[in-house]
C-alpha cells in the first residue's frame, strides 16, 4: 500500500496524507485558473503558477507587465515572492501554465530567473508540474531544469 492508498476518513473527518494536501492535477488546475489575472497588456502571454508548501498552502502568482518591459515579473517569482514574504521557507511542488491569449497549448517552462528564485529555497528533487493543457501535464525536478546549479550552499 503507497501512502497516497490510505484512507483518509478519520472519525468522519477527511484528513490530508502530509505532503498529499493537493493532487498535481488539482495544483494545475489552480495554476490555469490565475491565468485569468493575468496582466500581460504587451506580450498577451498569460501565465499562471500554484505554489504548494510543505505545510500544504497554496500561494498563486501571475505575470504582470509593465510599459518598460524589465519591471516585468513573471508568474513563478510573484507566487514564491508572495509566500516567501508571508513567511513561508519550505516548498514541495510548484505547478505552471500559460499561453498566448491565455491559450494552453503545449508546456511553459519557468524561464532562468525563475529557476534561479526557485533554486534559493528548493531542493534539487523539488517538483515542478508543466501543464500542458487542462488534462495534461509533465513533472519535472528542479535539477532536471537547472542541472550543476549555483545554491546557497555556494556562499555559505
Ligand atoms: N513569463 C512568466 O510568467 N513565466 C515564465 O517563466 C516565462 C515568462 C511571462 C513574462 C511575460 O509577461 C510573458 O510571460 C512573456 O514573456
Amino acid at each position: 500500500m503507497s501512502g497516497k492508498d490510505y484512507p483518509k476518513i478519520w472519525f468522519g473527518y477527511t484528513l490530508p496524507t502530509l505532503g498529499d494536501f493537493m493532487t498535481d492535477k488539482e495544483l494545475l488546475l489552480t495554476a490555469i485558473k490565475e491565468m485569468e489575472k493575468s496582466y500581460s497588456p504587451y506580450s498577451s502571454c498569460k501565465v499562471g503558477a500554484a505554489l504548494l508548501c510543505k505545510n500544504g498552502k497554496v500561494y498563486t502568482g501571475t505575470n504582470i507587465e509593465n510599459a518598460a518591459f524589465s519591471p516585468t515579473i513573471c508568474a513563478e517569482r510573484v507566487a514564491i515572492f508572495k509566500a516567501v514574504s508571508d513567511g513561508e521557507r519550505e516548498f514541495s511542488k510548484i505547478a505552471v501554465a500559460g499561453g498566448k491569449d491565455g491559450i494552453v497549448d503545449g508546456i511553459f517552462a519557468p524561464c532562468g530567473v525563475c529557476r534561479q528564485v526557485l533554486r534559493e529555497f528548493c531542493s534539487d528533487d523539488f517538483q515542478i508540474i508543466l501543464g500542458e493543457n487542462d488534462e495534461e501535464y509533465k513533472v519535472v525536478t528542479l535539477k532536471d531544469l537547472l542541472p550543476l546549479s549555483f545554491s546557497p550552499d555556494n556562499v555559505r
